[in-house]
């Protein structure tokens, strides 16, 4: 469970780019951050990782301070960042080693091998990073931030670059997370997406959170029965 309490993240004196947010999100569901561009959604999945830290609020992981118990937080999280061209010079099988290594891992042969043949680069392995197209690189991530089978699974729009099938995948790693009573934290730009897997949505534009809900509570605050992406543009301030 991730716990945001009125936590505000500012980069330059005269903008908020995470302002005053309050966000619970449970056991058990996969809840999808929506958002426009610069809308604060990277920072905020930062903020809750530790990369970053709050000007004012707090944020517990499962009951964590992720300031004041940040290693006991950050076990209970499995992180896939924006961009996977990380360790570059590490091979595949190296980088899930050092995941391993961090994160404690016991068993990690059989883990490594059933993930990476799940995200079918099992036979890259022994390749290093660089080598590997981007949605390779992103695979290997993902598998690194599955291996110690994190409570909080948080992911920075991970279905970019992925083909059709390793999305698919994604999607039903995601679902199996959430019906195992964990929790799974995720933005997207993909509308159809967040319909499709969400149980619950935010909404947030300009560093405030403008929507927390079902998709089908989403279609219910705006009149007409409009599309999904009309409902999007019309909260983020973009209608046409
Ligand atoms: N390290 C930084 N230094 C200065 N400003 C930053 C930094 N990181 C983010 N920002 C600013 O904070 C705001 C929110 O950015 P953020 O990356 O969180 O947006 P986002 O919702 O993830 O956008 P996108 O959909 O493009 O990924 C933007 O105005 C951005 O310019
Ligand atoms: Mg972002």
């Amino acid at each position: 469970m991730i716990s945001i309490k009125n936590v505000t993240k500012s980069f330059t004196k005269d903008k908020k780019a995470v302002d005053d947010l309050d966000l619970e999100v449970l056991d058990g569901e996969i809840f999808g951050f929506l958002g426009p561009n610069g809308a604060g959604k990277t920072t905020t999945l930062r903020l809750i990782n530790g990369i970053l830290r709050p000007d004012n609020g707090t944020i517990e992981i499962d009951g964590y301070d992720i300031e004041k118990e940040g290693i006991k937080a950050k076990e209970q999280i499995g992180f896939v960042s924006d961009n996977p061209d990380q360790f570059l010079n590490l091979k595949g099988i190296e980088y899930l080693n050092f995941m391993a290594d961090i994160y404690r891992v016991e068993d990690r042969f059989a883990k490594i091998e059933r993930l990476t043949k799940r995200f079918e680069i099992n036979d890259v392995l022994n390749n290093a990073l660089n080598s590997y197209s981007h949605g390779m690189r992103q695979k290997v991530i993902l598998c690194g931030a599955l291996l110690h089978e994190p409570h909080n699974l948080i992911l920075d729009e991970p279905m970019t670059g992925l083909d059709p099938k390793s999305s698919f995948d994604l999607k039903e790693t995601m679902r199996n997370y959430a019906d195992q009573g964990k929790c799974v934290f995720f933005s997207t730009h993909v509308l159809e997406v967040a319909e499709r897997i969400c149980d619950r949505v935010g909404i947030i534009n300009k560093g405030k959170l403008y929507f927390v809900g079902t998709i089908d509570e989403l279609k219910e605050t705006v009149h007409e029965n409009n599309s999904l992406e009309q409902l999007f543009l019309e909260i983020t301030g973009n209608e046409q």
